[in-house]
């Protein structure tokens, strides 16, 4: 009983990691959260850019904590989830 418990849990968790589409998060969230404290250093184009650094979702993610740290900002984790997926759903498309 307990061991399976487990074992459906750790199922539950790889099966949001590996799809892109069901990323938690919430797009339009995002996408204003972006424009209210990123776009002060740089805007959308660094992420269609040929040599774009970030190549995976957890790029992304550490992408993300890394400006966070740049700036006086302090991001919940669900705003990290929403930027996370605003960003991969318009520009990335990680799967
Ligand atoms: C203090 C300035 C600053 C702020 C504010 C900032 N960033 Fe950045 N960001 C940078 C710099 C510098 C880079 C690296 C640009 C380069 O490599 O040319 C970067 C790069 C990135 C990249 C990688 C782009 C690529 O090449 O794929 C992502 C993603 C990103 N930022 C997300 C964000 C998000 C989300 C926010 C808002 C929470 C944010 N940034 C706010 C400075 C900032």
């Amino acid at each position: 009983m307990h061991k399976s418990f487990v074992v459906s849990a750790i199922a539950a968790v790889f099966s949001v990691s590996a799809q892109a589409a069901s990323l938690p998060g919430d797009t339009a969230s995002g996408k204003k959260l972006y424009q209210a404290n990123c776009t002060s250093c740089h805007n959308d184009s660094v992420h269609t850019r040929k040599d774009h650094t970030v190549k995976n979702l957890q790029g992304l993610t550490d992408q993300i904590h890394n400006c966070e740290h740049m700036t006086d900002v302090k991001l919940e984790k669900n705003q990290v989830n929403d930027l996370v997926k605003y960003l991969n759903e318009t520009f990335y498309k990680f799967k």
